[in-house]
Formats: C-alpha cells, structure tokens, sequence
C-alpha cells in the first residue's frame, strides 16, 4: 500500500475532522494544542507535505523560507490568511489555501450579539448581576443606545458583511456601507454605497466592521476616522484586531465619543490591550466569531477538500496563493 502523505497539524481539530484526515492522511497531531513557534513548526514540518495551520501559526518570510523542501502547501483551517506572509509563500512555490463561505452565519450572529450588548450595555449587567452589584431599580438605570431603527455603516460587504446587513434589516436597521466595488442591486438591497469609507462614516450610528486585514486596511479606524463617527456612535469588530488603532479607539471610548464597542478580535492575541478591559463600554469576547460545531466542522471539512487537491496535483478550489 503507498504511503500516505504527511500532514502537519498545527492545532487541535474537531473530532470528525480528525477522523477523515486520519483515513487519507498520515496526520502529525498536536494533542497539546498549544501553539507552535516558528522553530517547532520548521522542525515537526520536515518530511510532510502539508502544514495544516490555523490563524494562531505564525508563517512569517522568515518561517516560510525554512520550510523543509517536503512541503507543498499551507492549508489554513481559517477564512483569513493575514497570519501568512503570502507573497513568501508564492515565491517559494508553496499553494495556500483558505476556508472561505461557511463562517458566515457564525460570524454575523457573533457580530449582532456584540452589537446588541454593546448598546445595551451587556457587560456592566453581567458584572453586577454576578457580583452582587445590583442594589436598587430605577427609570435612569443602564440606559443605553437602542438598536432598532438606527443606521448602521458596515466596512467589507463580502459574505459576511451581506448576511450581517441582512440580519440588521430585522432590526429596521438602514444599511450603508463602503467596499472596494459597489454591489449588484440584488445584492444591495437598498443598501446605501459610499465609494469612500471617510464617507460612509458620518452616517455610521452603529459601525461593524467586515473587510480583511490587508496592507490597505491595516490601522484603517485611526484617530482622523474614529472622529468622522456621529457622537455617541458604537463600533463593532468581528473581522481582526489589525483594522483599528486601539489606542485612538480607547481615546475615543473614554471620552465618549464612541459610546461603546463590541470586539471579538484583537491586536497581538490572546494579549489584548488592557484599554480594553479597564473600560465598561466595551463588550469584549475571545475571538469565537466561527466558534459553533457546525461551522468549525464545515471549515475543517473545506481545509480537508483544499488539501486532497494539493497532494492530487489539482487546483484546490480555495487558492490564495
Ligand atoms: C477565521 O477563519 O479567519 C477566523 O477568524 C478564525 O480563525
């Protein structure tokens, strides 16, 4: 019987995952889970022909150029690939793949329960409910923004963004939106398009942010666009911590501007800025935005597909590089 191809596995993956890779796959498994440095990856890599990664893998130039020569792909158990130096990638001749399309509902349900406990002020009730904090009732207590009717600016109406603005109509939310194209009208909606985000700002009471981190979109929510919000707006994050300065938007929640934010991604995670967490505004989760069994099966599943192509010598049907 031939040998089956190696596969590096960097994390831990759902059990069904595990069990289809293992019947075509000779996996090198993580049962630890913790995550690889770029020199135990370079070492455990030596002989397999897949590095199986997801977004907490590291695959800098400096990683990817000492990749043992064994090596013909990097399939990413992730929709984003910002932690993969593409283009040293592309020049080593290596195929990098993602998963794209099926994180979306997740996602978007991550994105509304964000969105609704920041402007509800979910966090301050959790806290005192938990910590016996809760001492009386009255007509000016935890007020915060109401949802439903507002205008919401959605940054990215790609998958992810189309099914949020989609989930927001229930709300009677008005939709509008910046992308680097403007939709087909059926895929609108009705939605309003701005050509510039400095545009879409302004209108933006409650902003969600669905683009990926790229060279263009790195530090986009700076200070100068964070101040183009109406008083009082709540931002949303869902897409990767690398979209917004922290800073200008820890400045910005303290002084109000930006009434509130619900993040589930971060610079440098796991070790967020501490701004965060100091402040009571924030509604903050640990980056779950694809965090169901169905989605993270559906992706495992996908990467699974992208890999069989590779080692067949096929054109995987999720190639970024
Ligand atoms: C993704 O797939 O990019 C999610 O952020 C989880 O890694």
């Amino acid at each position: 019987m031939p040998r089956k191809p190696v596969v590096l596995v960097c994390r831990k993956i759902p059990d069904d995952v595990e069990a289809r890779l293992k019947r075509d796959y000779e996996p090198r498994l993580n049962p630890s889970d913790r995550v690889y440095s770029g020199d135990e990856l370079v070492k455990l890599a030596d002989g397999a022909e897949i590095v199986f990664a997801s977004h907490s893998e590291i695959l800098s130039a400096e990683v990817i150029g000492r990749l043992p020569a064994s090596v013909k792909g990097i399939v990413n158990f992730s929709v984003g690939y910002d932690h993969v130096d593409v283009k040293a990638a592309k020049a080593r001749g290596l195929i990098v793949t993602n998963t794209p399309g099926v994180l979306n509902d997740a996602t978007a349900e991550i994105a509304m329960l964000l969105m609704l406990g920041a402007a509800r002020r979910a966090a301050e009730g959790e806290r005192m409910m938990r910590n016996g904090e809760w001492k009386e009732w009255s007509l000016a207590f935890m007020v915060g923004s109401q949802v439903t009717g507002k205008t919401l600016g959605i940054i990215g109406m790609g998958r992810v963004g189309r099914i949020f603005a989609r989930r927001a109509r229930g709300f009677d939310m008005k939709i509008h939106y910046f992308n680097r194209t403007r939709l087909a009208p059926e895929q609108e909606l009705g939605a309003v398009y701005h050509a510039r985000v400095e545009d879409l700002l302004p209108h933006a009471q409650f902003l969600s942010i669905h683009c990926p981190a790229t060279p263009e979109t790195r530090g986009l929510m700076n200070g100068a666009r964070l101040a183009l919000l109406p008083k009082g707006a709540i931002v949303v994050n869902t897409a990767r911590g690398a979209i917004v300065d922290d800073e200008a938007l820890i400045a910005a929640l303290k002084s109000g501007h930006v009434a509130a934010a619900g993040l589930d991604v971060f610079n440098n995670e796991p070790r967020f800025n501490p701004g965060y967490s100091a402040l009571w505004n924030t509604f903050l989760l640990p980056h779950i935005g694809s965090a169901t069994r169905e989605t993270r099966n559906a992706m495992g599943f996908k990467a699974l597909d992208n890999m069989d192509a590779i080692v067949a010598g096929r054109a995987p049907p999720d190639r970024v590089a």
